[in-house]
């Protein structure tokens, strides 16, 4: 097969969902339909269980499992599909964010009862600033649930989307009937509760055959015509182009858990999901097809062995091929490094691989030469952008409990701020260091890590913040950012690539400064998102 048919047939994809909305029935379901696992329940979600808060060795398990279904490859009708996984657990949101800049699309999973929710909002958005494509799922259709046209504007409103449905449910709950599909045009009957359905697909060219009547009763049929009416009145035509450019997002109904529509999800994805996309880097955008490799870190995942240090950094391969064994240039270290034993991906293991295309991730071995955001190049002096940090929500002062440990100490700390556990912020004024997290859950892991991988002991402190800023030092004016500096010396920070942070102790305190420094722009991500 020629490079550019390797190229495009890989789509590389996330799903994202609030927790519990079914991510990971609808990922076991799409695996069985690749025929990747042989049946239901072979997937271990990597998600964190709300009950394994302080469940340390719960925790370590679970990062084990998350690095075998990091990324789940699998073929489908000629097309190699990779699944990157994201956490639903919000306490490793910032995860998901880093691995959303690695994907080409998404599905996003909503619940049909619960309708848009929290977490769903917040990755959505990350997803519409980067215009990348999204298709959404309105999930558990064999359950009771919001009306459809209801959820459709909620979809529209809560998440800022233009809709436009590619199916339709006929009846819901207890009266589930089944889907017509818009962009096949056929009917599929909900005929079983069966958790494997392999429900009959029925051709109708047109709606308005009598066949419907005698499928899915008069009453039904006749409010489905209504309904497809309304469809075609109220929401533009399906677009592939719009979808492409992030302007436009198909939303299709189903059921993971009874596997009711999706074979059709996936058949729809397959056909408009975008192949690996070109890629911004600081100087130029970079093509799949170009000749030469060019790659970056999106996620390290430490091993599980805590006698072996080394770690497995996820490396998205932007174009080009990957090959074992050839040097490439590890650009912010500027040297040259070989993978003697690159990893890719398949359902549920990984292997090592002599060449990978486009789209695809390779896992390498490391001892501790890569940070998230690091690009690998055959020499051209590339840096992708694109993986901001964006403001912890917690931050706590970090001690050292054991003095005789302290090289330990920094070594693990820093070692684990690359692999983008959490955020480390210095004081200016003393030196002190804080470390800012999404969720509670981090401070447990990292003191559990510490400990067990570094032999270090630490404990730590509340300080009190609001949000993290980051702050432009060379576009604030001279005056204003000197004044600024003098009156919040106490709040003000480094990150760990020294860029001053201001950590606002309080929204009131934040605004206050916004007002009285015009000049100063307090930005919420670490770097612009573009
Ligand atoms: P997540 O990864 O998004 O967190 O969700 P997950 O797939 O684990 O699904 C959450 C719960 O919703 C599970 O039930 C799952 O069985 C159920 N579910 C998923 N899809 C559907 C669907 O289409 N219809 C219905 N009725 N339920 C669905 P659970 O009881 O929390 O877990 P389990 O004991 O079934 O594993």
């Amino acid at each position: 097969m020629s490079f550019t048919e390797e190229i495009k047939k890989r789509r590389t994809f996330g799903i994202i969902s609030h927790p519990d909305a079914g991510k990971t029935t609808l990922t076991e379901k799409l695996l069985l339909y690749g025929g990747a696992i042989q049946e239901a329940g072979a997937v271990k979600s990597n998600k964190i269980k709300k009950s394994a808060t302080s469940d340390f060795m719960e925790i370590e398990r679970q990062r084990g499992i998350s690095v075998a279904t990091s990324v789940l490859a699998f073929s489908y009708n000629g097309t190699k599909i990779n699944i990157l996984d994201t956490p639903g657990h919000k306490d490793f949101a910032e995860d998901t964010f880093r691995t959303l800049t690695a994907v080409d699309s998404v599905i996003v999973v909503i619940d049909v009862a619960k309708g848009v929710e929290e977490q769903t909002e917040k990755l959505v958005e990350v997803c519409r600033m980067r215009n990348i494509p999204m298709i959404v799922f309105v999930n558990k259709l064999d359950r009771e649930g919001k009306d459809a046209f209801d959820l459709l504007d909620e979809v529209e409103q809560k998440l800022n989307l233009k809709v436009t449905p590619l199916s339709f449910p006929i009846g819901m709950g207890y009266d589930f009937k089944g889907i017509y599909n818009i962009f096949e045009k056929n009917v599929n009957l909900f005929t079983s509760q069966s958790k494997q359905h392999k429900g009959e697909t029925i051709a109708i060219q047109d709606v308005n055959d009598t066949n419907l009547d005698t499928l899915v009763g008069a009453s039904a049929a006749s409010t489905l015509r209504e309904n497809l009416e309304l469809v075609e009145g109220v929401y533009p035509p399906f677009s592939r182009e719009a979808y492409l450019n992030g302007e436009m997002q198909p939303v299709l109904f189903g059921s993971a858990l009874t596997n009711f529509g999706v074979r059709e999800l996936l058949d729809c994805f397959v056909q408009i999901a975008p192949p690996p996309r070109p890629k911004r880097a600081e100087e130029r955008d970079v093509q799949p097809s170009e000749s030469n490799f060019s790659g970056f870190v999106f996620k390290i995942h430490a091993n599980m062995d805590p006698k072996h240090r080394d770690r497995l950094a996820f490396v998205k391969i932007v174009s080009g091929t990957f090959e074992r064994n050839k040097p490439y240039l590890h650009v912010r270290l500027q040297k040259k490094l070989k993978f003697s034993s690159p990893n890719a991906f398949f359902a549920e293991k990984k292997e090592i691989v002599d060449t990978s295309y486009p789209g695809d991730i390779v896992g390498l071995h490391d001892t501790g030469n890569f940070k998230i955001g690091d690009t690998l190049t055959e020499g051209e002096q590339l840096h992708y952008k694109g993986i901001p940090s964006f403001s912890p929500e917690h931050f706590r002062y970090i001690n050292n409990a054991d003095p005789m440990k302290a090289k330990q100490l920094f070594k693990g700390i820093d070692q684990l701020m690359d692999e983008g556990v959490a955020q480390l912020f210095t004081l200016e004024i003393n030196g002190r260091k804080i470390i800012g997290t999404v969720g509670a859950l981090q401070y447990e892991v990292i003191q559990y890590r510490l400990e067990h991988e570094y032999g270090a002991k630490c404990s730590y402190e509340n300080f009190a913040a609001y949000k993290a800023c980051w702050i432009d030092e060379s576009k604030a004016k001279a005056d204003e950012l000197s004044e600024f500096k003098r009156v919040k010396q106490k709040f003000l920070a480094k990150d760990k690539t020294n860029q001053l942070v201001f950590l606002a102790d309080s929204h009131f305190s934040l605004q206050m400064a916004q007002q009285k420094y015009p000049s100063i722009v307090f930005r919420f991500t670490s770097e612009v998102v573009e």
